[in-house]
């Protein structure tokens, strides 16, 4: 296993463990102080406060926002959590986490943890990253259009993703955007734009994207559940990955982006929590959609969409974009997944864009010819940066196969554990039952 950026020390239990990792993360930020962070973070500085005591787990969302105020990766963030709260939860996967350190002061927000009904329902066994589904709470929506929302899936800048069945029993993961954003004008006039040339993606290593309502008080979008872990799930349990996956990872991903080329759209938002790991390759989702956030009246006053670390540099600095933004995103990608760690490190997204302008990638740690191509992906100049083909045809010919084949062994086995308990986990029964 390689590096982790945080490495637990081996006496901590979950709790002091991940208030260690926020405590450490604000130091790395400069060590800003708390009425600084509650500025950013939308909580009180003393919710913050004891959210980093180790006194308790603090819920998803303070932590979300204490990690987000520092520079932390949400999606980072979001697994390491729900590995101290499954952790929390072991024996069984339904004993509640521990109740979070006091209630938020973020109006409309929902502090999960405190909520009796927080337990998280992986299969049993599953104590790792196993918080698959979440049973839904009184802030949450219960249906979206025809839909019967089941649980929650996971949580991001652009809204909360929830289970969902269609009337013939096919999953679906519906996207419901965050209402903040959903009152903002121009948002809204995007998401139209956007999630109309999303479905025009069809490909078998993307999600589909099945059904939206754009117009609606509550704007969602549904696509095909993929019953994986995302990147950033995987590498934040088990770790780095070894060459011969990265090959198949690398080769895998391309061939889904050149579906999302040929539909003409950029995707914009490549980034660990948006590649869910399927037993049969990978899976690329939120293709396309990240643009409706951008230069929103919420983006401009701090709420986060998208990743620094993965934003190519005419990305950052406001220039047209074209597809080769997305390959600068897939170098920063093989860097993440062979060491562990962005190749423009964390910390204050000013500091992080600063890197990805100004300075080289950082990719010691990654296996030689891994390290070439991601560097020729993370060329400063788009017009330099390989293309999706070619791309193909490096992984196939430096990983010695005289052609590239998934298999179900294309990960590690702890990775592969991971997806089947992933693929065997069941929604709450209490959802199923309403
Ligand atoms: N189609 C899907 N199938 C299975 N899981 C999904 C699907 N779509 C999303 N998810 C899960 O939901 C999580 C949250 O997704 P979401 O896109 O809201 O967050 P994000 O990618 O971290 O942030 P952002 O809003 O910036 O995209 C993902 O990490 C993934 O685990
Ligand atoms: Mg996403």
């Amino acid at each position: 296993m390689g590096r982790r950026e945080l490495p637990l020390a081996a006496d901590a239990g979950p709790i002091e463990a991940f208030a260690d990792a926020l405590r450490r993360l604000r130091v790395r930020a400069g060590t800003p102080s708390y009425r600084l962070l509650a500025r950013k973070a939308g909580y009180s500085a003393s919710a913050l406060s004891a959210a980093a005591s180790g006194a308790a787990l603090p819920s998803l969302d303070v932590a979300l926002a204490y990690a987000g105020a520092c520079g932390g990766r949400r999606d980072e963030w979001e697994a390491r959590w729900r590995v101290a709260s499954a952790a929390l939860a072991l024996p069984g996967p339904t004993t509640p986490p521990a109740a979070a350190p006091g209630p938020p002061t973020r109006p409309g927000t929902n502090d999960d943890s405190t909520n009796a009904d927080s337990a998280d329902y992986g299969v049993a066994g599953d104590g790792e990253a196993g918080a698959v589904f979440r049973p839904l709470t009184s802030e949450d929506p219960r249906q979206a259009g025809a839909y019967r929302l089941r649980a929650r899936i996971g949580v991001g800048g652009m809204g909360r993703v929830y289970l969902a069945y269609t009337p013939g029993g096919r999953a679906l993961a519906v996207k419901v955007v965050r209402p903040e954003l959903a009152e903002d004008t121009e948002f809204r006039r995007r998401f139209q734009r956007e999630v109309a040339a999303a479905r025009r993606v069809h490909g078998l290593f993307t999600a589909q994207v099945l059904d939206a309502d754009t117009d609606g008080s509550q704007p969602w979008l549904a696509t095909a559940y993929v019953p994986a872990p995302s990147l950033a799930e995987a590498i934040g349990s088990h770790g780095p990955l070894p060459v011969e996956s990265m090959w198949l990872l690398v080769a895998g991903l391309a061939e889904a982006m050149q579906t999302v080329q040929a539909a003409g759209l950029v995707h914009r938002d490549l980034k660990p929590s948006n590649v869910l790991l399927a037993i049969d390759g990978p899976r690329l989702i939120d293709f396309g959609i990240a643009r409706a956030s951008d230069a929103t009246q919420l983006t401009r006053t701090g709420i986060r969409i998208g990743s620094p670390q993965f934003m190519a540099p005419e990305h950052v600095l406001g220039k047209p974009l074209n597809f080769a933004a997305d390959i600068f995103a897939l170098g920063g990608l093989i860097g993440y997944a062979a060491t562990g760690r962005g190749p423009f490190g964390d910390g204050v997204d000013a500091a992080v864009l600063y890197r990805v302008v100004h300075e080289e990638p950082e990719l010691a740690d990654v296996p030689g010819p891994l390290r070439e191509l991601a560097t020729a992906c993370l060329d400063k100049d788009p017009g330099r940066r390989p293309d999706l083909a070619r791309i193909i045809e490096t992984c196939r010919t430096r990983s010695g196969a005289t052609s590239l084949k998934v298999t179900g062994t294309w990960l590690p086995a702890a990775h592969t554990g991971l997806i089947r308990r992933r693929a065997a986990a069941v929604p709450p029964d209490q959802a199923r039952r309403t």
